[in-house]
């Protein structure tokens, strides 16, 4: 058994693709980028998704928790480029310095935090493809998406990304769904957003040239809807692994998806506290764009920053007393849910028609996952 500390010393694989290779090679696992990225598109031959080992609905759900975990990768490593930390664990960008600290008015550890999401990311992306591929079963490759532009800003690498994080809708309901003690979006309930107008239109979450350094109101703004998108993201982690976890048949694949959830609600738990701290201006290339003190506007329980424990609400029942939950936890088609949510933020905005329908399918097939005996 390895423990914390020499896990941690071994660091990361500086490139995941040498890494993957070697560990398919190792287990004998062809790559489902291999079998499905033909002329033939978007028609996929699903028949030709191996599951080795694992069962098949198993199989699919950790291939799109894969894709999943890509994706944030991907999205996390232009965050750190250009607001985190640089270095060997989490390698490619030089930094913004003025990003990172108009950043900084969130929390002075934001870079490091933002490094540490990144890494975690990565580890998740890289540990569930090795895994497949220790069973025999297909993984999950989408570096033919990686098509969509950097940011221009310095301090960024100018290589093609598969998430676009310059022209986002930040969906922000969560800030109020975990609020609210009566309320629960399994029931159908709906939130208000913290930020409606950061809902609406596009707006960069980082500098996408050098002019959005200034004025410092602006880049604070791009910071801000950076902090408020940090939790955007990690509560929909936080709600996507208990949620799938209800379909998994196998012990082991069940510990997986048991041990990487939390880790999601980790990060999400950090990021509320520091959205909370985004200081409340409105944007002056963009008037529409309001961060309020949510404090006093619109205020009380469902608004107040400091509130950041999940506030008990209703669960499974309403003749059952109130729970402290992750929210939502609903199983069915929560894969497809998962990518219409994202896809509705813009973080796909540019991407290939081929992009979506192999998502489709991924989540189709995570989706049509069972629980055996269920
Ligand atoms: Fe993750
Ligand atoms: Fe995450």
């Amino acid at each position: 058994m390895r423990s914390p500390i020499q896990a941690h010393s071994i660091g990361l694989p500086t490139d995941r693709r040498s890494f993957l290779k070697k560990g398919v090679a190792t287990a004998g696992a062809a790559t489902v980028s291999s079998g499905l990225f033909g002329k033939a598109l978007p028609v996929f031959p699903k028949e030709d998704e191996r599951s080795g080992k694992l069962r098949k609905g198993d199989a699919a759900i950790l291939r799109f928790l894969a894709a999943a975990e890509i994706l944030e990768t991907d999205l996390w490593q232009q965050y750190n480029e250009l607001g985190g930390i640089q270095d060997s664990e989490v390698p490619g960008g030089s930094g913004s310095p003025l990003y990172t600290a108009a950043l900084a008015q969130l929390d002075s550890d934001m870079a490091q935090y933002i490094h540490d999401n990144t890494e975690d990311e990565l580890t998740h992306e890289v540990f569930i493809n090795a895994y497949l591929a220790s069973k025999g079963a297909d993984i999950v490759d989408l570096d033919k998406f990686r098509t969509l532009p950097s940011s221009k800003a310095s301090g960024a690498q100018q290589i093609g990304r598969l998430t676009n994080l310059m022209q986002l809708s930040v969906d922000t309901t969560w800030w109020t769904r975990y609020r609210s003690g009566t309320k629960n979006p399994d029931f159908g309930d709906t939130f208000p957003q913290a930020v409606p107008t950061l809902a609406v239109g596009h707006h960069p979450a980082i500098p996408r040239t050098d002019a959005d350094l200034s004025p410092s109101d602006h880049l604070q703004a791009i910071a801000n809807t950076a902090g408020f998108h940090f939790g955007t993201i990690e509560q929909g982690g936080t709600s996507l692994y208990p949620s799938v976890a209800q379909r998994v048949s196998n012990v082991e694949v069940l510990r997986i998806v048991l041990s990487i959830g939390p880790t999601e609600a980790m990060h999400f738990q950090t990021w509320q506290d520091k959205a909370g701290n985004a200081p409340a201006l409105t944007d002056p290339t963009d008037p529409t764009l309001v961060f309020p003190n949510l404090n006093t506007t619109p205020g009380g329980e469902d608004f107040q920053t400091n509130l950041i424990m999940p506030e008990p609400t209703v669960f499974l029942s309403h003749d059952l007393p109130a729970c402290s939950i992750v929210r939502p936890t609903n199983t069915k088609g929560v894969a497809m849910g998962a990518l219409q949510f994202l896809t509705a933020s813009g973080l796909f905005l540019g991407q290939s028609k081929e992009f979506f329908a192999f998502l489709r399918d991924l989540a189709e097939d995570a989706d049509d996952a069972r629980r055996e005996g269920d």
